[in-house]
């Protein structure tokens, strides 16, 4: 006899997800739709060759150097690469933004009008451990520009964090995982191998108010200021509290999704050498602080909101504070009472 439970699938894939929500989405007009499968397509390609880099010619500097004066390595440069041609093809973005470019690209063909977004994108975050067999990831930023009958100009890409109508960053890990938030809670989808699908796996990812980790360079503490200093002590259980454990990887997105899961506080704040951080507002911390929002955590330059920058240049710097509310509110105390040591917790 028919029984339609014998029908019933018990994965959801990107895809389907995507389209379902659809109607959730600003602006439904199914071109966000098009956009996020066109990146799901470019990270699988990515995705590939990580797996297969130890094996084939992909390893390794390409002997040339991005914008900000860091070696390319060959990875970087073919990630940066896929994912630029796969928004160019897609038909529904305008123009990117990406870590490994001097400038912004505009689609500039006649054809590219009526494209209403554009993108910001860290194509591979984790350079340093690509060679090395540690996971990577990608970032990317979706915005909407004011008048899609153009293409894009620099000022689609320096909009505050708090005008991102969607955001995500891809980890290939033991596992390949996409995670992504259009605003309305954040979903995490695993790629199956074996039907080459992104499926569902964490549904309405919400971060623990607190935890047991804190992520910092520590390499760099003595350059840091007095208050990160104290905050790192805390972290410590110098205070005769408990402990956190220290856990840094050195890929943002590596350390990140660990403490989004699991509880925890990435840290990569001043230094006399970076007196603005290492990591840029536009590819790296509006991106994750949107993510980190949704789930129910903050995201800080120490002082206040990632999310509430006015990005003056693209490959703009700045501290970054992020992960469980409490954590990151307790960095911030610190920081305040360095200024005010009347306020010394
Ligand atoms: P990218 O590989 O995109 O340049 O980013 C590297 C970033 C980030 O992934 C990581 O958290 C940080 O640099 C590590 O920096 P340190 O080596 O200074 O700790
Ligand atoms: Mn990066
Ligand atoms: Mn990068």
């Amino acid at each position: 006899m028919f029984s339609p439970r014998l029908f019933k699938r018990d994965i959801v894939t990107l895809p389907e997800f995507i389209l379902d929500r659809q109607k959730d989405f600003p602006y439904a007009k199914g071109d966000l739709t098009t956009l996020l499968n066109d990146i799901g397509v470019a990270a699988k390609i990515v995705s590939r060759e990580v797996r297969k880099a130890g094996l084939v010619n992909i390893l390794g500097e390409m002997g040339t150097e991005n914008v900000q004066g860091e070696r390319q390595k060959k990875l970087d440069v073919f990630a940066d690469q896929q994912f630029i041609a796969a928004l160019r093809q897609g038909g529904v973005a305008c123009g990117v933004a990406s870590e490994e470019q001097d400038e912004f690209i505009a689609f500039e063909d006649q054809l590219y009008v009526g494209r209403p977004y554009v993108v910001a994108i860290d194509p591979l975050d984790g350079s340093s451990n690509i060679d090395v067999n540690v996971s990577i990831g990608t970032i990317f930023s979706i915005y909407r520009i004011t008048d899609s009958n153009r293409t894009a100009r620099l000022e689609d890409f320096l909009q505050p964090g708090r005008e991102l109508v969607a955001a995500g960053y891809v980890i290939y890990g033991s596992s390949t995982m996409l995670v992504f938030t259009t605003g309305r809670g954040v979903n995490g989808f695993t790629l199956d191998p074996s039907i080459g699908e992104f499926c569902l796996s964490h549904d309405n990812i919400r971060i623990p108010e607190t935890g047991p980790y804190y992520s910092i360079n520590e390499g760099n503490l003595r350059d840091c200021g007095q208050g990160i200093q104290d905050f790192i002590g805390w972290c410590k259980g110098e205070d005769g509290g408990t402990a956190l454990s220290g856990r840094y990887i050195g890929s943002l997105v590596a350390d990140f999704h660990r403490n989004l899961i699991k509880g925890g506080i990435y840290l990569y704040p001043a230094t006399t050498k970076a007196p603005l951080g290492k990591l840029r507002l536009l590819y790296e911390c509006n991106p994750l602080a949107f993510i980190v929002e949704q789930a129910g955590g903050m995201a800080s330059d120490g002082h206040r909101p990632i999310m509430d920058y006015q990005p003056r240049e693209l490959h703009q710097r700045v501290p970054l504070f992020i992960g469980s509310p409490r954590l990151v509110q307790k960095a911030m105390d610190c920081i305040l009472a360095e200024a005010d040591p009347t306020l010394k917790l």
